[in-house]
């Protein structure tokens, strides 16, 4: 028996190791960890329970039958961050460049269907070569049932990954389908096709880290969320991320009371709106001084930061804050800021998180660039997705609401639940002088009487008192006291039900 017992051991020792003491050298060297120090930190202390540690894979070609490792390249189980449980897949680069092969496959599919049937979140670390070349397409077959699982997961359970090493060809479909990604800046990629095929193909010279960085999908395509600057600090950040989460569609994320006073006023936001209408702020500076303890956990901050996406807490209750951001673009919603912020209200929506959206914009950018790049349809995409969403939301018009923007964000006629407006707020078709110039033509030769009809417009119309008298704003308030409207609302709003028409799924403008 206590040989049994001393072979099992040395058996999972082998399954640890890897692909050996030289490769997880190289990997150290690399600035990466490997796949179990990963989850080590990741993980609450002592709480990872591996599944499938003896997992073989089945290729018999190109010598493979003589070259087995146990667990094949991919480390998985449960744990909990936190005191909360997770399911984790962890691709180990040392073996075999983390290619995912048939068994590998099997492996996380596993986890992603047990994930399912418990309603846990599922933590997805990515590190390889792609689809293990020697299984040729019992590989690709693979990637897809993990594909098929990424979907039929999608709003049942969280789903997040984190980019730590390679991540090419059709293997980047797998993050691009879960509901964030973040990455580490400097070693690791994402690209459907690497730096080679591109040079082939289109003659463009470009790095590895220039195409598919984490700094190229945080800034200029926003496939990423967050790109930090190593793997420790992303890991240490997904736990912090994980705290805003709830496990599973049915569930509520985690209050977490604070002691920040519900009914906090603070002064300064009174004079927070400069008072010529065409001078930014920083809307941030409202997020901060709205949310519980000034803590606002933002995503994409690199991307579209005309808009702003985030978590933070209102009486410690999870909520998902939209705001415009009057610093960038004037807060103008165009392409990038429309689906950046629609993808945010879906997942809010879809995980029983209430919407705050703080509301200054002047309207949808104009121009060619953004006609001919279907802003037509992509902010759409925002409307929609405020349209469909049913958990509370609570919108406070800061500024400018103007035009078919001031309908998309949160309006009440896309089922707002409380609208608010600050006293300056001006809610209107367009700003006075753009709507002076069309309606009253014939004056425009004449600046003196053309200035009378704009200050004429901009009382009658630049308020928000004309929306406020048809019940579209609910209440007018002081900016000082937009947290604690924001919280009673909150709590008026907890038990909110509603549930839209049945239908198989809608069609949104994609
Ligand atoms: C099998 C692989 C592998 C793969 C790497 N290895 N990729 N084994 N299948 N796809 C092995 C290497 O042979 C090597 O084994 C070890 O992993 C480490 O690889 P290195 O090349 O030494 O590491 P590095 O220099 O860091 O380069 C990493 C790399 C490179 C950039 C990922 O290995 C590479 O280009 N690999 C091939 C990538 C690829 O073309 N994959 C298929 C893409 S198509 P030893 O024994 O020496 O340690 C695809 C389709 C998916 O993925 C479709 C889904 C629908």
């Amino acid at each position: 028996m206590h040989d049994i017992l001393a072979q099992l051991e040395e058996k999972r020792g082998l399954a640890r190791l890897g692909g050996g003491e030289k490769r997880i050298a190289t990997q150290h060297a690399k600035g990466k960890l490997t796949a179990r120090e990963r989850l080590e930190l990741l993980l609450d202390e002592g709480t990872f329970e591996e599944w499938d540690m003896f997992v073989e894979h089945r290729c018999q070609d190109f010598g493979m039958a003589e070259q087995k490792v146990p667990g094949d390249g991919v480390v998985t189980g449960y744990g909990m961050i936190n005191g909360r449980l997770v399911f984790v897949y962890s691709q180990d680069f040392t073996v075999f460049g983390g290619a995912l092969s048939e068994a590998h496959a099997e492996k996380i599919c596993k986890v992603m269907a047990q994930a399912m049937k418990v309603g846990a979140p599922i933590i997805g670390i990515n590190d390889s070569g792609g689809a293990r070349i020697q299984e040729g397409v019992a590989s690709l077959g693979g990637y897809a049932e993990v594909f098929q699982r990424n979907v039929l997961a999608s709003g049942v359970v969280p789903q997040i990954s984190l980019i730590m090493g390679p991540c090419a060809g059709g293997a980047v479909y797998s993050p691009a389908m879960t509901d964030f990604i973040f990455m580490v800046k400097d070693s690791s990629y994402m690209f459907v096709t690497g730096p080679e095929v591109v040079k082939t193909v289109t003659h463009e010279e470009v790095s590895a880290e220039d195409l598919g960085g984490a700094l190229t999908h945080t800034r200029q395509s926003g496939v990423a969320d967050l790109a930090f600057e190593n793997d420790v600090e992303a890991l240490l950040m997904l736990r912090r991320f994980f705290n805003y989460l709830p496990l599973n569609n049915r569930q509520k994320a985690p209050t977490l009371c604070s002691g920040d006073p519900a009914d906090r006023i603070d002064l300064s936001l009174d004079t927070l709106v400069p008072d010529h209408p065409n001078k930014p702020y920083d809307m941030k500076e409202l997020i901060y001084k709205t949310l519980d303890d000034g803590d606002f956990f933002e995503l994409q901050p690199e991307y579209a930061a005309n808009i702003l996406i985030g978590f933070g807490r209102m009486e410690g209750q999870v909520v998902g804050v939209v705001a415009n951001q009057p610093l960038v673009l004037a807060g103008c919603l165009d392409i990038k800021s429309s689906i950046k912020a629609a993808r945010f209200v879906r997942f809010c929506d879809a995980f029983n998180i209430p919407v705050i959206t703080f509301v200054d914009v002047p309207g949808f950018l104009p121009g060619t660039a953004q006609e001919y790049g279907g802003i037509i349809k992509h902010g759409a995409k925002l409307l929609y997705a405020y349209a469909e969403c049913t958990v509370p939301k609570v919108t406070v018009i800061t500024r400018k609401a103007y035009g078919g923007a001031y309908d998309v964000m949160a309006s009440k006629h896309l089922r707002g639940d409380v609208n608010f407006a600050w006293p300056n707020a001006e809610i209107a078709v367009m700003g006075a002088r753009g709507a002076v110039e069309i309606i009253f033509r014939e004056d425009k030769s004449d600046p003196a009487k053309l200035a009378a009809r704009e200050a004429e417009y901009k009382a009658r119309f630049a308020n928000p008192f004309v929306a406020s008298a048809r019940g579209y704003i609910d209440d007018v308030i002081q900016p000082h006291e937009t947290r604690k409207r924001i919280c009673r609302s909150l709590v008026m709003l907890r038990d909110k039900r509603v549930d839209n028409p049945w239908r198989k799924h809608g069609n949104i403008p994609l």
